[in-house]
């Protein structure tokens, strides 16, 4: 425990600040105030666990992140970003709600809204693939949490099903903010290679820089995914070099799909899988598409899905 007498700096340099707008009720809490319960996940810098608060027995998704791991594994940077996006992010649809964060000495901790449904990786794993119709809630769901993170100014780079957490009411969560990236100008845009392989865009692969398009692109993915239980380009098993070349062959309208895929899920598909970004959905014009016809504005907004408990 010693050797971490001066990790102060780089976090205070940070203003890793205390507290977050709008969860008065958590202020000033410390590790003493929660009781932690059991492991939900782990992950490259942090461990998020499920916890009690004591004032108001709430459950939370506790997240740790000790602050040397973030140092030997350089995500600093990450880190203290996630917690500053998600703040700022706090009051958008179908976002997991950042409700309090501190920092001590050893750790930075951040007080999650607890998604009690998981994830929709494991609820595809544990209950096979959603109905088409439960797709295109989830989907439309994402799509205005994205939406929204434009809205803000911000790039997510990280849409995958682990990061889909499902609410209480089977609603989508969307949670993970540590790749989000703000994008200054009109022309701005990010070039750091990140998010997950099978997610990438042609853009981001080729280092031409990532904007906006980039969600909707792994939006496209997420659809595929939802739908066949594997993603367009290529699965774990596949080598990385195999998922690029086929991602940098790829165009949209030679794409092919299973034959017993839906037409109206094809062309959604394709037309978010547009290699050209300009020529790409958007969230807007996503929702006029034929694919979202059977889904109601309600469904979406009330969560008509099945429970998934
Ligand atoms: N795993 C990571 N974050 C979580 C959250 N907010 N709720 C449930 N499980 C999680």
């Amino acid at each position: 425990e010693e050797q971490r007498g001066n990790l102060g700096s780089e976090f205070v340099e940070a203003e890793y600040a205390e507290g977050v707008p709008d969860a008065s009720c958590m202020k000033g809490a410390t590790f003493r105030d929660f009781i932690i319960l059991r492991e939900l996940g782990r992950g490259l810098c942090g461990t998020v666990y499920l916890a009690k608060y004591r004032l108001t027995d709430q459950l939370v998704a506790f997240k740790v992140m000790r602050k040397q791991k973030l140092i030997d594994v350089g995500e600093v940077r990450h880190a203290v970003r996630e917690r500053e996006v998600h703040a700022m992010m706090n009051n958008g649809p179908f976002i997991d709600k950042l409700l309090h964060s501190y920092q001590d000495k050893w750790a930075l901790y951040l007080v999650l809204e607890y998604a009690p449904c998981g994830d929709l990786f494991q609820a595809m794993n544990y209950h096979g693939l959603p109905t088409l119709q439960d797709a295109k809630i989830y989907t439309a769901q994402c799509a205005l949490a994205i939406d929204y993170i434009h809205q803000c100014g911000y790039v997510y780079r990280d849409l995958k099903p682990e990061n889909v957490l499902l609410g209480a009411n089977g609603c989508v969560r969307l949670a993970d903010f540590g790749m989000a990236k703000k994008l200054e100008t009109a022309d701005d845009r990010a070039y750091t290679i990140c998010g997950t392989a099978q997610y990438m865009s042609p853009e981001v692969l080729t280092h031409r820089g990532c904007r906006f398009e980039a969600d909707f692109w792994a939006l496209g993915v997420l659809i595929y995914e939802l739908c066949t239980g594997t993603t367009p380009f290529g699965g774990d098993k596949d080598s990385r070099q195999e998922l690029y070349r086929r991602l940098l062959h790829h165009r949209n309208d030679t794409m092919t799909f299973p034959t017993w895929f839906n037409a109206e899920t094809c062309s959604i598909v394709k037309s978010f899988l547009h290699e050209d970004e300009s020529k790409r959905l958007d969230a807007n014009q996503s929702f006029d598409h034929p694919w979202f016809a059977s889904v109601s504005s309600m469904d979406v907004l009330s969560g008509a899905q099945a429970p998934v408990l």
